[in-house]
């Protein structure tokens, strides 16, 4: 709940750009603390706190949807051709609104391939892949929005309706290996709650531009779906080697496996204090599987 010290009152109004999987997650999160939250979608549906915008459509929300705006959290990948859907379109109409705090969610691909080693936010991006180059992209465009902009990088997110055991109960896994390759990941609960805290506690914590949320244990996928399969009570099928997988993978999936890295939470964790809710994959599939039962 909110207390007397936090800068977050429920005068407070978020707009959420990307009301898919994570800024849907949010705004729920936000809701809960009495705060107003819009989120927007592509298409029109009945929800009353949904807002139509698409870039690609220029279908751009009515003027009033800014009124009483206090918070804006953008969830929305570059478009096609790169560029970041929200400041391509609104960045004017943006800068004139008195913001408290903006936050974009982007990627830890930004890093690129580190052959497995810890990366944190005080290393220099280097973006392996074309798309993560567009990211950090759109990174830097935010920065230099001059909007009271928090970025935070993610890696694989996953949470209920989006994980592992739905892919198995889908029947959409295959359990491929690759020698010492590991994955970070997030549950989405995470997402919302560290940056819910960070923004609570604003005040007392030292301000950084760009922070990853990722859970403390990056591991294998072969370790997830085995964990996954033992909770549905399922039997593993046999694992296929990368080499072999990869002539069936499209190419965006076969691009997730040329990039290897640990991504460290020690600044969210450590520094500022975040206490994860499902700080690995164990406890965060035993929260996914109430949702599968
Ligand atoms: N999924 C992952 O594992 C992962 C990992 C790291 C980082 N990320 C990044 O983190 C952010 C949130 O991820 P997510 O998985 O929660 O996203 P998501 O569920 O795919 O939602 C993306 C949202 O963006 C909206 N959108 C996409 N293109 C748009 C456009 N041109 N104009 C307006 N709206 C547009 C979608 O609208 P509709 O609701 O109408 O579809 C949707 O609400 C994204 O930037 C994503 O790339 C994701």
């Amino acid at each position: 709940m909110i207390n007397l010290t936090s800068p977050l009152t429920k005068k407070d109004k978020f707009i959420i750009f990307g009301g898919g999987f994570s800024g849907g997650y949010f705004a729920k999160s936000i809701r809960k603390l009495g705060c107003t939250a819009l989120t927007s979608s592509r298409s029109f549906n009945n929800d009353p706190n949904s807002f139509i915008f698409n870039s690609d459509k220029n279908l751009l929300p009515k003027d009033s949807i800014f009124d009483g705006v206090t918070h804006i959290l953008s969830c929305i990948p570059p478009d096609n051709n790169g560029k970041d859907p929200v400041l391509k379109t609104l960045k004017n109409r943006i800068q004139t609104l008195s913001l408290k705090w903006v936050g974009y969610l982007s990627t830890t691909g930004v890093y690129g391939n580190t052959y497995g080693d810890w990366v944190s936010e005080k290393d220099e991006p280097n973006p392996f892949q074309e798309r993560s180059q567009r990211r950090l992209n759109c990174e830097r465009e935010w920065i230099h929005s001059n909007l009271p902009i928090q970025i935070f990088r993610l890696p694989g997110i996953y949470g209920p309706g989006r994980s592992t055991l739905e892919a198995i109960t889908a029947k959409k896994i295959k359990v491929i290996h690759k020698e010492n390759q590991v994955f970070s990941r997030i549950h989405v609960a995470d997402i919302a709650n560290a940056i819910i805290y960070l923004i609570q506690n604003k005040n007392k914590l030292d301000f950084h531009q760009i922070i990853n949320i990722a859970d403390d244990e990056p591991c294998s996928q072969v370790e997830v779906i085995k964990y996954c399969y033992q909770l549905l009570g399922l039997k593993m099928p046999k694992k296929i080697l990368f080499e072999e997988a990869k002539k069936d993978l499209s190419p965006i999936a076969q691009s997730f496996w040329l990039e290897n890295r640990r991504v460290s939470n020690k600044l969210l964790c450590e520094k500022l204090g975040y206490k994860l809710i499902y700080k690995n994959y164990q406890l965060g599939l035993n929260n996914c599987l109430v949702n599968i039962k």
